[in-house]
């Protein structure tokens, strides 16, 4: 077990204007960093938020901005992050190595490249890079947007952080002793300077997403530098979305996975009448049916993804459409205009720790000093 060091505690973003530039101001006020959602936003809607989100108040977080790889303008939303000076940009739901790789070329950018990843093997390799110096973990528990399209492939974040740990400590023992046979003794010392050897080899701090309280403790002895966290910031009486969005988070105990009409990526939700009604499970995953025929479906109007990723609910394709709704009006239909049965009403596993609507002030104070209580 590694000592536990002072841990960053993160906003998550939320797309499409959940965690838009003015709740994300005030979690910085807060001193907390803050992520806007900024997947899906035309450039001048991100721009915004960037004002929005800006304060000069002292001892505020960091400000970051979260897009997917596949946004048909992922590489212009970039370009808008690095003139606009923010912290770091996550990126979700895939890697983009030319844009690590290049990250230097950048006039203005200071900020950081976070990919969001599952899988060790990735965290690995991205972890000793060093263009990389965070990466956001996220399993599981979490509300998705990950590469993953099989539910089989779900581990939990805190699985994850171990297998990853475990690698970058094998791989620091292999570069300190130039590959020599196992010495269990020199392994624990590695484990218990780790700092050190961080800092040395330069390796990416690990921001352990989607993660219940309960298991912050030993997922930072284990490997992990921070916890990030949307839903329990979003579901706040500050939080953006409608009213009765968050009412309906309150009462769920409970997720289910849904199949996305983005690259078939799997998410999270509440079981609602939406899913009900247009969406079949099929071996552990709703998946929307072959004739679907919800009403209220609007086709694309944006194109925001890249064409072969969400091609299917594009108004071009009408005559071929069989996954035929748009993830983002579907969320914002929910989250936004509060028609929480007619759209997808995302959550995570930490719904099940939900049972009000505080003051955020109060959330982030709780999760402060839980920290806190933990070094
Ligand atoms: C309403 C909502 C919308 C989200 N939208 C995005 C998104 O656009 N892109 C993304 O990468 N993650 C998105 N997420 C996932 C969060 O960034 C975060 O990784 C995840 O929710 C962490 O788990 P937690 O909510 O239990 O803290 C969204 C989450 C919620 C609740």
């Amino acid at each position: 077990m590694k000592p536990i060091r002072s841990p960053i505690l993160r906003g998550l973003g939320a797309g499409v204007g959940v965690t838009g530039g003015k709740f994300c101001k005030k979690l910085r006020d807060l001193g907390v960093d803050a992520t806007i959602g900024g997947a899906n936003l035309t450039l001048d809607e991100l721009c915004n938020h960037i004002d929005d989100a800006k304060t000069k108040k002292k001892g505020r977080g960091k400000l970051g901005v979260n897009l997917m790889v596949f946004d048909r303008q992922f590489e212009d939303l970039v370009q808008l992050c690095d003139e606009k000076i923010v912290d770091y940009i996550v990126m979700s739901a895939g890697i983009d190595m030319n844009l690590i790789d290049k990250i230097n070329e950048y006039k203005k950018i200071k900020a950081n490249i976070i990919p969001k990843l599952s899988t060790p093997i990735d965290i690995i390799k991205l972890a000793f890079n060093p263009n990389v110096k965070e990466i956001h973990v996220e399993g599981g528990e979490a509300v998705g947007y990950l590469d993953v399209t099989n539910s089989q492939q779900l581990k939990s974040t805190e699985e994850i952080i171990n297998d990853s740990f475990k690698g970058i400590v094998g791989k620091i023992y292999m570069k300190e002793t130039k590959g020599a046979e196992i010495d269990e003794a020199y392994i624990q010392k590695i484990i218990d300077n780790y700092p050190i050897y961080q800092r040395k080899y330069k390796i990416a701090k690990l921001i352990a997403c989607g993660v219940p309280e309960k298991d912050y403790k030993s997922i930072l002895q284990n490997g992990a530098d921070g916890i990030g966290i949307a839903l329990e910031f979003i579901v706040t009486k500050e939080g953006t979305p409608h009213d009765d969005w968050k009412k309906m988070q309150v009462k769920a105990n409970d997720t289910i996975l849904f199949r996305s009409p983005i690259k078939n990526i799997l998410g999270q939700a509440l079981l609602n009448d939406y899913i009900r009604n247009y969406f079949e499970l099929k071996a552990g995953v709703y998946v929307p049916k072959e004739k679907f025929n919800y009403e209220g479906t609007k086709f694309c109007e944006k194109m925001c993804m890249q064409p072969d990723f969400c091609e299917k609910s594009n108004a071009v394709n009408k005559a071929n459409m069989d996954y035929s709704f748009c993830l983002r009006q579907a969320l914002v239909d929910t989250a936004i205009n509060g028609y929480v049965n007619y759209g997808i009403v995302f959550s995570s596993e930490n719904v099940k720790y939900i049972n009000k609507i505080p003051w955020l002030k109060s959330v982030v104070n709780r999760k402060l000093q839980l920290l806190k209580s933990l070094k």
